[in-house]
């Protein structure tokens, strides 16, 4: 699940009711798909829905649908839902083409890993969780200053939250499972930095490298410091989608019920140098979305 996944919800049933079209809301994932469990949605369903974190439908973490799919049987799961196509909203690993049905994907995560479009729906409302709790904690880093503050934000396997949430805040330095850093040259510069004056330091810790105990006390240990953790935890993937989010989940939703009606399949809605376009669902499932190591390396200070 992910902040706006409901708008996209109710966008779909929203523009399916304009044409007439009956949609089936697939309940908990792909283990709902598979066991034919779903519910009618009507626009009184959705009514309200767009501003709620989560999602109403619920989801579960039941891996390759095509593994589940194999040998099994997809038009018998469409005739128990009593549909013709199916629209996907998740992360790449939710993906699926060349099912034998047509079908949509919709690159709904936090993660913001998903390749061939630059943004996935709630990924903007949990980079707005980041900086407000950055915003909390800095009011005690003014206030008590000598302090390192480690904080850490979901992104098991990837860094691209923690990248764009420390660029934002102004981080001092970020860690990412997708790089090694330095860890011994980061704490001399921040050590730098504080003997100079500089009150406090924030380093912002991707979930996959963790703000552990040891963490703690080497960043401690290098620089002589205090040092506090702040783990975000899975309050970061839920409250009410921003704007952006919003947005984008409505155009997306519209976009994906619209590419089945001119009889599309086998795409994913995504956002490419602003521009709303389709991509093969292949690009999405071929590989994870590189992290922006431009940015990266600016945090850390190992660029110009
Ligand atoms: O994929 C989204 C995400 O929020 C990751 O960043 C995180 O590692 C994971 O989900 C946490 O979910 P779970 O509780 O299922 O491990």
């Amino acid at each position: 699940d992910s902040p706006g996944m409901n708008a996209c919800i109710a966008a779909v049933v929203r523009l399916a009711a304009r044409n007439s079209l009956r949609v089936v809301g697939v309940l908990d994932g792909f283990g709902g798909f598979v066991e034919g469990r779903g519910i009618d949605l009507d626009e009184v369903c959705v009514s309200g829905a767009a501003g709620r974190g989560g999602t109403i439908l619920q989801t579960s973490r039941n891996g390759d649908l095509k593994e589940k799919l194999s040998p099994g049987d997809p038009r018998g799961m469409f005739g128990r839902l009593g549909i013709d196509s199916l629209i996907v909203m998740g992360g790449g690993g939710s993906m699926v083409a060349d099912a034998g049905f047509p079908i949509v994907g919709v690159p709904c995560t936090i993660d913001n890993d998903v390749e061939g479009t630059h943004y996935t729906v709630g990924f903007d409302t949990a980079c707005n969780h980041a900086v407000r709790a950055a915003n909390d904690i800095l009011d005690t880093a003014e206030s008590l200053p000598g302090r390192v503050f480690l904080i850490e934000m979901l992104g098991g396997d990837t860094g691209h939250l923690a990248v764009a949430s420390a660029f934002a805040i102004g981080a001092d330095a970020v860690l990412v499972p997708e790089a090694k850093a330095d860890l011994a040259g980061i704490c001399g510069r921040i050590k730098e930095d504080m003997d100079g004056g500089k009150p406090y330091d924030i380093i912002v810790v991707a979930e996959g490298v963790g703000a552990s105990q040891k963490l703690v006390e080497q960043v401690a240990e290098l620089t002589g410091r205090r040092v506090r953790p702040t783990v975000l935890g899975h309050a970061q993937r839920g409250g009410s989608p921003s704007h952006w989010d919003r947005t984008m989940a409505r155009r997306f939703g519209e976009m994906a019920a619209l590419l089945l009606l001119d009889g599309e399949s086998d795409v994913m809605t995504a956002l490419v140098g602003g521009s709303l376009v389709d991509v093969p669902l292949s690009v999405a499932i071929g590989a994870k979305k590189a992290l922006d190591m431009d940015t990266y390396n600016i945090i850390n200070r190992s660029a110009k």
